[in-house]
């Protein structure tokens, strides 16, 4: 633990310490031309003779073809093919240079036997998890009440369509399964970057697979990832933070350098310092991070969080988020264009997605960082800004008919502490879509608050993770759902659903998106219709024991989108047409499909990605709802357990 711990501490790079996954000392960076580009490459290949790499090092059978992302041409071998020199998965231990082993790939202490998991495995490919077996709860103990049965082959064809477009979408690294594809589309020419493997678009595919209890692809893309963090990333002359993980990542097979016959991968990640815009991935760690508790929870294999380098690399995306700036308030800010909605939409500031997966993140960090010196201190903050983030969100983001009624009545340019218009909102910025809109039951979070700005669109992630992760309370997730149920045919209509709503239209278009071609109003990200969605709808409506919501959406789904080919988006306002520009065999469309229907089918299995509510922030948050701000002022602190 001590090398890595150090190199947290004191804020310098990982990219000089020793690498318990790759159990290579130095595997990394050199500057080599990748198609014209001068970039830096990781060379996570290791030779015997340039490395002295104890594992073992073997060429792929078969060939790789770039094309295809390093799937393994079965068939070839012959003269002409590329060979690869890859590390095998290291089945040994691992030092972190302190002396201390290092399970890699292992399973230990308190965690399940992976072995002993897939052994429960029926013969017919249904895998039995739960009782003992692997389902975890909140304290990551053994969940003893259900059993969780994970469906194999199913008789839906639609299902075993997206089944198989699943699978074929998979990217090897190495001969290893490292990821999915963006989009698979057949014969298409403009692939733009669509053919990479995005951290936020594997998530449905990821938990498809744990579902399906098939857990290694998982794991590597855990793994590898990880790797990637510690990259060394700039745009120009300037170095954003080390823990920021990649928005995507491709494989790319390279000649070996002083043998023309033979070729090796490297994954060749991109931070932003290649995306349209140019914006970093706020959202990348902090799914990062729901997906290792997820994985952890279904595979009951505890010893992957408990790694070292796992376990810094946590600590780093944590470093990243909660640093000191100037802000006043308790949410995350960041640039327009940070998360899903990837591009300018006027979302810079704190746009809600980004806040409901920074929440979760820090519940399910706090629940994996294992409890040792030094930890204590960020486990204080951790606490502290959760306390914070969600009195914040639940108090100021939220909107319903009486919380309208109180703005519109707002009185303005109060200078005092305790201003009942906190962030002096003029009550001219309710919108007049807004009067009609709101119904007289159910609300929702707002889309962003600045100073004298409240964004009122509505944004379907940010408030489907909110209930997922317990930011928004329990009346407020029951209002969101009956927001959806009530304003269905604006939020669904033919296709679940809107990103978000309304579209912005006319001279807002213009300024807010810069004219951009690809936001017209009811298209991508400007109120276009994702099906992707309909994953996170699944487990927020099953969270509030609401099933049939998602059920009904699964439906309008199943009517289309094998016959449309698995769109990335639908069009129109009520989302009639394949997008303009949508990618067809979109993957996540595809997982987020299966993961849906694997919910349905098995609703406990929700519990890897939910969030309970905490009572200690609960009781904290009750203290602050009571305390005067003026009387906070002095210098004595309240005795409460969280400091707020
Ligand atoms: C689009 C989406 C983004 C997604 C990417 C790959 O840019 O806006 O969220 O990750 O496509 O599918």
């Amino acid at each position: 633990m001590a090398t890595a711990e150090a190199i947290f501490r004191t804020g310098l790079p990982r990219l000089h310490h020793f690498d318990p996954f790759f159990n290579c000392s130095s595997s990394f960076l050199s500057v080599k031309p990748i198609n014209g580009r001068s970039r830096r490459s990781r060379r996570n290949h290791c030779s015997k003779a340039v490395l002295k790499c104890p594992a073992k090092v073997y060429a792929c059978r078969g060939s790789i073809d770039p094309l295809s992302f390093g799937r393994i041409n079965k068939s070839a071998g012959g003269p002409g093919s590329s060979r690869c020199k890859c590390q095998q998965q290291s089945e040994t231990f691992g030092s972190d240079g302190g002396g201390m082993s290092i399970p890699v790939f292992g399973i230990n202490g308190g965690g399940q036997d992976f072995a002993l998991l897939q052994q429960l495995k029926p013969e017919n490919g249904d895998v039995a998890v739960g009782g003992n077996g692997g389902m975890l709860d909140g304290n990551g103990t053994a969940a003893t009440s259900t059993d969780v049965q994970l469906k194999g082959a199913s008789t839906n064809p639609i299902e075993d369509e997206a089944w198989d477009l699943l699978r074929a979408s998979v990217v090897y690294y190495c001969g290893n399964p490292i990821g999915t594809i963006a989009a698979n589309e057949p014969n298409s020419s403009n692939v733009s970057n669509y053919d990479q493997v995005f951290i936020r678009d594997f998530i449905p595919s990821g938990i498809a697979f744990l579902l399906k209890g098939e857990y290694d692809i998982v794991k590597n893309f855990i793994l590898y990832t990880l790797q990637l963090q510690s990259w060394e990333k700039t745009m120009d002359c300037y170095s954003p933070g080390q823990g920021l993980m990649p928005a995507s990542f491709k494989v790319r097979t390279v000649p070996l350098e002083g043998d023309e016959n033979a070729s090796e991968e490297v994954l060749d990640p991109d931070f932003g310092e290649a995306a349209i815009g140019r914006v970093a991935p706020v959202d990348s760690g902090l799914w990062w991070i729901i997906l290792l508790r997820a994985y952890g929870k279904c595979s009951g294999d505890l010893s992957m969080q408990e790694r070292v380098d796992v376990q810094t690399g946590i600590k780093m995306i944590l470093k990243l988020c909660l640093a000191d700036g100037f802000d006043m308030f308790p949410t995350l800010l960041v640039t327009d264009g940070s998360c899903m909605i990837d591009r300018r939409m006027g979302i810079h500031g704190h746009p809600l997605e980004i806040q409901a997966l920074f929440y979760s993140a820090l519940l399910s960090a706090r629940e994996m960082l294992a409890p040792e010196d030094g930890t204590a201190e960020l486990i204080t903050v951790l606490n502290n800004r959760l306390v914070a983030l969600s009195f914040h969100i639940r108090e100021y983001y939220w909107v319903d008919m009486r919380k309208l009624n109180e703005i519109y009545r707002y009185k303005t340019e109060e200078y005092s502490y305790d201003a009942v218009n906190k962030f002096n909102i003029y009550p001219d910025q309710i919108p007049p879509w807004l009067v009609e809109f709101m119904p007289s039951k159910g609300g929702y979070l707002i889309g962003n608050l600045q100073p004298a700005h409240m964004d009122f669109r509505f944004f379907s992630l940010g408030n489907l993770w909110s209930i997922v992760s317990s930011l928004a309370n329990m009346e407020q997730s029951h209002a969101i759902l009956d927001l959806f149920e009530s304003k269905w045919e604006d939020l669904v209509a033919e296709m679940p659903f809107k990103i978000c709503y309304p579209a912005l239209e006319g001279q807002e278009w213009r300024i807010i998106t810069g004219s951009d071609p690809k936001n017209t109003p009811w298209s991508y990200h400007n109120g276009g219709s994702w099906p992707t969605l309909l994953w996170q709808l699944t487990v927020a409506s099953i969270k509030m024991n609401r099933p049939e919501i998602a059920e009904r959406a699964v439906e309008l789904v199943e009517k289309r989108i094998s016959r449309d080919n698995w769109p990335e988006y639908y069009d129109t306002k009520r989302g009639r047409f394949i997008g303009k520009q949508s990618r067809l065999f979109q993957t996540w469309s595809i997982a987020g499909y299966l993961v849906s229907k694997q919910l349905l089918a098995n609703p406990d299995s929700a519990k890897i990605l939910m969030n309970e509510e905490d009572s200690e922030i609960v009781n904290a948050f009750s203290c602050m709802i009571g305390s005067n701000p003026r009387k906070q002022r002095g210098r004595k602190a309240v005795k409460q357990p969280f400091i707020v």
